[in-house]
């Protein structure tokens, strides 16, 4: 063969190449309250890691932060947003069912949360959300809340008293902080740092590695190891998104699910080992020996309050899992 011809062939097949259809690709875009380096952004990041791979290239999974957690639910269901990475907090608002969850001193563990998630009661709770628009996929968590503030060391239940204290648009938590004699305002946690610069509240309650990875240090001094909720986190997609996926692409999808759950736990056990040093390394004040019992008791009024207004029988369930 000629030089010529040789070349001309080269251009022909680079011609041919660059003209070939592009496999079409499809963009996913999960939104999730958190920086990257966080148990959110390990779960997410582990997803997009399995999912793309799987699909070899045909989807794309498009990772955004958006601290305003109802308005990602919200999104979700209209279908503007694919899906949802974040926690319990506004759900059930949405998914009433899942209020149960939210329940304070209900799980006595992380081993016991988990292993309900998973169960049977678990998997109920999920299939409530397609009567409601919304696909539940699978548990994750955002861990044992806390209560931080920049008043006082809160030691007893009524160190809480008259404290402006910050919570999610969350009934459950609110009565729980009304009846400790508490102020609780609910705000998205978008607003949150400013509210606490500017002292519109005075303090606020989350996980731990939420508190190390925003670094609420600087707008708070004093925590205390409350635990007195445990906050699920939860995957929740849009419906017609899910319908779209072929079953191959499905069953690839709820595998991803799963690399974001077990990413998403590790990352939350390895910031519950090290969280604490750190906070007190970065100058908090933090009360490690909490009367249970004490704040148990003080809430007395709220879970007969429960026991009327969700399901008893799951929280029942709930309570006696082993
Ligand atoms: O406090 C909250 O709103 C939630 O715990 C957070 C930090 C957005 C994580 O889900």
């Amino acid at each position: 063969m000629t030089l010529s011809r040789r070349a001309a062939l080269a251009v022909l097949a680079a011609v041919g190449f660059a003209a070939a259809p592009a496999v079409a690709q499809t963009t996913i875009t999960i939104q999730h309250p958190l920086p990257s380096s966080s148990h959110y952004g390990a779960g997410a990041a582990a997803l997009k890691e399995s999912f793309e791979r799987a699909t070899g290239g045909r989807y794309r999974v498009n990772i955004q932060r958006n601290d305003n957690e109802r308005e990602v639910v919200e999104s979700v269901q209209i279908g503007t947003v694919e899906c949802y990475l974040g926690s319990t907090g506004p759900v059930g608002n949405f998914v009433p069912a899942v209020r149960v969850l939210d329940v304070p001193f209900l799980f006595r563990d992380y081993a016991h949360a988990r292993g309900v998630l998973d169960s049977d009661i678990g998997q109920q709770l999920l299939g409530q959300f397609q009567a409601r628009g919304l696909v539940g996929v699978i548990w994750l968590e955002n861990g044992f809340r806390h209560l931080t503030n920049s008043r006082r060391e809160v030691n007893v239940p009524t160190d809480v008293r008259g404290l402006k204290v910050r919570t999610m648009e969350n009934q459950v938590h609110m009565r729980a902080f009304s009846t400790l004699g508490a102020l609780p305002t609910p705000m998205a946690f978008s607003e949150l740092v400013p509210a606490l610069q500017q002292g519109t509240v005075d303090g606020q309650e989350n996980p731990i590695p939420v508190i190390v990875a925003n670094n609420l240090n600087q707008v708070q001094r004093y925590l205390t190891l409350t635990g007195h909720v445990y906050s699920p986190a939860i995957l929740i997609c849009n419906p017609a998104m899910m319908q779209r996926l072929s079953q191959a692409d499905r069953a690839a999808f709820m595998e991803a699910a799963r690399a974001a759950q077990q990413a998403n736990r590790d990352k939350v056990t390895a910031d519950e080992n090290s969280g604490i040093e750190e906070l007190r390394r970065r100058g908090m004040q933090v009360v490690t020996q909490v009367d249970t019992a004490a704040f148990q008791q003080a809430l007395a009024a709220a879970f007969a309050q429960y026991e009327r207004e969700l399901d008893g029988a799951t929280l029942r369930r709930i309570r006696d899992w082993r």
